[in-house]
C-alpha cells in the first residue's frame, strides 16, 4: 500500500502489531458505502469512465454480499481500507486502485468512524426508547402504590412508586436528548480532505454528503482528518447513561435485599449460588454496575490518547478505536437486559406502603400544617422535632399523641392536624408539577410516554439516514 519508498521490509513484530484489521473490521459495511460515494464522485470529476464505475460499484457490491471476513484469514492485511482496496482488485483487476485517487486513508477512517457513531447513536436511541417504555409501564401497573423516598439513605417522605420510576424516566429522557444532541455533530462529512491539505482535484464533497445522509460537510481539511471530539463527546454522553445505568442496578440491588424487601428479584435475570443454596444474586444488576467502569475507562482512554496530539492526522488515534467499540457494546447489550429485568421486576407493596406510613415520613408534612396558620416555618420545624420525640418515647407515631400534647408545643394545633397526616393528605400536599401528588404523576406519565414517542420515532425513522439531506 506505502513501500515503495522503503528500501527494508518492516521488522514483523512491529508489522503485525501496528495493525487494526482485527477490531477496524467491524467498520467494513461504512468503508464500502463511503467508497460507494466516493467511486460515484471521482467519475463526475472525470477519473473513471461510465464502464469503470460500473465495474467498481459492482465490485463493491459483490464485497458488502458476502459474509463478514474473519481478519484471521487475511494475515497480511493492515487494516480495513487495504482489505477493502486488495478485494476490490482481486474482484475488477487494477481499475480497482483507482479508487483511491485524491483520497486517504485518514479521511477514510475519520468517515467509516462517524457513520459507525451515527449508527450507534441510533440504536442507543431505540434502545434506551425502549428501557424508558419498561419503565412507565411498570409505573402504570404500581400507579396506586406508595413507597418511602430516601435523602441520606434515610427514609424521607412518602411517593407513589410510579414517581420513583419517572424519577429514571427523566435519566432516560436527558441521556437520549444529549446523544440525539451529539448526533448533529457527528453528522459532519470528513471525505473530500484528502490526507491533510485537501485531495488535490475537485470534488463534489456536497453529492457525497448528500449519498451518505450527511447533513453537512467538514471546514477544514486539517481538523477533518484528525478530529476526534465526535467520539469523545459519545463518550461522555455514554458514561452519563452507564452512570445512569449504574446507579439504578446499585438501587435495585439494595432494595432487593431482605434489609429493604422492596423490590423482587425476577428469577429470568438472577442466578443462584454453587456454595449457598438459599441464594438468589442480582447478577444481571450486578454487570450492569459493572460495565459502567468499561465506559467511564474508554472516555479516559480516549481522552489521555487525544490531549498530546499536535495537528493533523497522528497514527496515536488508531488507539480510539478499541474503547469506543467497547463502549458501544457494553451499552448496546446491557440496556436491552435492564429493559427485560424492569419488564419482569416486582414490588412488595405491602412492605412499601408499610414503610411509607411509619417512621414520621409525615413530619415534614406536619411542620407545613403549622405554616398554613401562620406559624414561621423554622418554629414549625422545631415543635415538630418536639412532637416527634414525645412520640418516640411514647412509642406511637405522630397521630398517636393526644391533641392536648401537640398544643403544649404550640397552641395553633387543632383537630384538623390528625387529618394532614394521612397518606393521601401528604402526597396530595405536593401538588406542584414535578410533585408527587397522584393528579401530577399522572400528568407526568402522559407526558413521559409522548416524549418517548418522540425518541423513538426520531431513531425508527429511515429519512435520518437517507440520501435526502443536503449540506
Ligand atoms: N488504521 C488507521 C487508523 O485507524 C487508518 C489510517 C492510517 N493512516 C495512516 N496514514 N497511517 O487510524
Amino acid at each position: 500500500m506505502w513501500s515503495g519508498r522503503f528500501r527494508e521490509p518492516l521488522d514483523p513484530k512491529f508489522e503485525v502489531w501496528q495493525r487494526s484489521f482485527a477490531f477496524d473490521v467491524r467498520l467494513l459495511a461504512d468503508e464500502i458505502a463511503a467508497s460507494r460515494a466516493y467511486a460515484r464522485v471521482l467519475r463526475t470529476a472525470g477519473v473513471f469512465t461510465a464502464t469503470e464505475l460500473d465495474s467498481v460499484l459492482g465490485g463493491l457490491d459483490t464485497l458488502a454480499a458476502r459474509p463478514a471476513p474473519n481478519p484471521a484469514d487475511f494475515p497480511g492485511v493492515e487494516d480495513v481500507h487495504q482489505f477493502v482496496e486488495q478485494e476490490l482488485v482481486l474482484l475488477i483487476g487494477d481499475t480497482g486502485y483507482k479508487l483511491h485517487a485524491g483520497r486517504s486513508r485518514n479521511e477514510q477512517i475519520s468517515t467509516d468512524l462517524r457513520l459507525y457513531v451515527r449508527r450507534s447513536i441510533d440504536d442507543i436511541l431505540a434502545a434506551i426508547a425502549g428501557l424508558a417504555s419498561a419503565f412507565v409501564a411498570k409505573a402504570e401497573q404500581y400507579k396506586d402504590d406508595v413507597m418511602p423516598s430516601y435523602t441520606h439513605m434515610q427514609r424521607a417522605e412518602p411517593v407513589l412508586v410510579a414517581h420513583w420510576l419517572l424519577a429514571w424516566v427523566e435519566m432516560w429522557l436527558r441521556d437520549a436528548d444529549r446523544l440525539a444532541d451529539c448526533r448533529r455533530r457527528v453528522n459532519v462529512l470528513p471525505l473530500g480532505s484528502g490526507a491533510v491539505a485537501g485531495p488535490g482535484m475537485e470534488l463534489d464533497r456536497a453529492a457525497l454528503a448528500a449519498e451518505l445522509g450527511f447533513e453537512a460537510i467538514s471546514a477544514n481539511s486539517m481538523d477533518a482528518t484528525s478530529d476526534r471530539d465526535f467520539e469523545l463527546e459519545y463518550l461522555h454522553a455514554l458514561s452519563s447513561l452507564a452512570l445512569h445505568l449504574s446507579r439504578w442496578a446499585e438501587e435495585m440491588a439494595l432494595f432487593s435485599t431482605v434489609e429493604y424487601g422492596l423490590v423482587q428479584l425476577p428469577e429470568p435475570y438472577s442466578t443462584g449460588s454453587s456454595a449457598m443454596p438459599q441464594k438468589k444474586n442480582p447478577d444481571a444488576l450486578e454487570l450492569i454496575r459493572g460495565k459502567a467502569g468499561r465506559v467511564l475507562g474508554a472516555a479516559a482512554t480516549l481522552q489521555t490518547v487525544l490531549k498530546g496530539l499536535p495537528l493533523a492526522y497522528n497514527k496515536d488515534l488508531q488507539e480510539a478505536q478499541e474503547p469506543l467499540f467497547a463502549a458501544t457494546d457494553s451499552m448496546a447489550q446491557a440496556l436491552p437486559v435492564a429493559t427485560g429485568f424492569m419488564a419482569a421486576v416486582g414490588f412488595d407493596t405491602k412492605r412499601m406502603q408499610h414503610a411509607a406510613s411509619s417512621g414520621f415520613l409525615n413530619a415534614t408534612a406536619a411542620a407545613r400544617y403549622l405554616v398554613k396558620k401562620g406559624v414561621p416555618f423554622r418554629i414549625a420545624h422545631s415543635a415538630v422535632g418536639q412532637a416527634v420525640r414525645l412520640a418516640l418515647e411514647k412509642g406511637c407515631e405522630l397521630d398517636g399523641l393526644m391533641l392536648e400534647e401537640l398544643k403544649r408545643f404550640r397552641p395553633e394545633f387543632e383537630r384538623d392536624f390528625f387529618d394532614c397526616l394521612k397518606l393521601e393528605s401528604v402526597l396530595d400536599s405536593h401538588n406542584v408539577p414535578g410533585g408527587t401528588a397522584p393528579a401530577r404523576v399522572r400528568e407526568a406519565l402522559a407526558a413521559a410516554r409522548q416524549r418517548i414517542a418522540t425518541i423513538s420515532k426520531s431513531a425508527a425513522t429511515p429519512g435520518r439516514r437517507s440520501k435526502k439531506m443536503s449540506p
